[in-house]
């Protein structure tokens, strides 16, 4: 059987992840707070895709340590705060085009609370239920295609509000737990429930 589909040419293939607020450490010890939605789990490995004309990019490859903040929809519009400003002094010409800003504290500027994080040496983003301490392991340019890293990270410890956790403590509770979703450059939040796979 055939279903008939048209062929398209979109910008972009953001298909629904989840948004992640991606802490990092500054030169002068302060932390840098990236909106990134390029990124997948491999077990305890997660991989990272990157700008490398960003300063997430600049600190991991200089200091090599981050926390993945898993902000929830309520979280949406300081996530957009967030969309048009770098951590870099001079913002790069390619972010100039869509007047984005040079911002050395997002956590002021988008009503972010900062914390200690556990294990690595950059804070992260208090408001967040989920939030996972990473270290770089491996960073890959491609080289057929200019100003992206694959930066591969791994999980340290993972931080989470008792609230989205099971009876166990031990598993986070997906009936509790609600990520951000960032679908074709618009922000969703999960809807119901449709069931659960074998191993759940
Ligand atoms: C919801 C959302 C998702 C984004 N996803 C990514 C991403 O996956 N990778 C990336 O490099 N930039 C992504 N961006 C753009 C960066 O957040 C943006 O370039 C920002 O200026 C980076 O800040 P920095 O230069 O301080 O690291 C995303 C932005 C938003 C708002």
């Amino acid at each position: 059987m055939v279903i008939k589909k048209q062929t398209i040419h979109p910008k972009i293939l953001y298909y629904g992840n989840p948004v992640v607020l991606l802490t990092t450490a500054n030169e002068d010890g302060t932390t840098n707070i990236s909106p990134i939605s390029s990124s997948w789990a491999l077990g305890h490995m997660l991989v990272l895709g990157l700008g490398t004309d960003g300063k997430a990019y600049e600190n991991l490859e200089r200091q090599g340590e981050c926390v993945l903040n898993l902000p929830g929809p309520d979280l949406w519009t300081h996530v957009e705060r967030l969309a048009s400003c770098t951590g870099k002094e001079k913002v790069p010409l390619g972010k100039e085009a869509y007047g984005c800003i040079s911002i050395q504290d997002k956590f002021g500027y988008a009503g972010l609370i900062r914390q200690p994080s556990a294990m690595v040496d950059v804070e992260a983003v208090a408001q967040c239920p989920l939030h996972i301490e990473a270290q770089v392991m491996h960073i890959r340019k491609p080289d057929y295609l200019e100003g992206v890293a694959i930066v591969e990270v791994e999980a340290l410890t993972v931080q989470a509000h008792k609230d989205i956790l099971e009876e166990s403590n031990h598993h986070i509770d997906p009936s509790v737990f609600s990520p951000l979703i960032y679908n074709f450059r618009h922000y969703f939040q999960l809807g119901n429930e449709l069931g659960k796979t074998v191993r759940a």
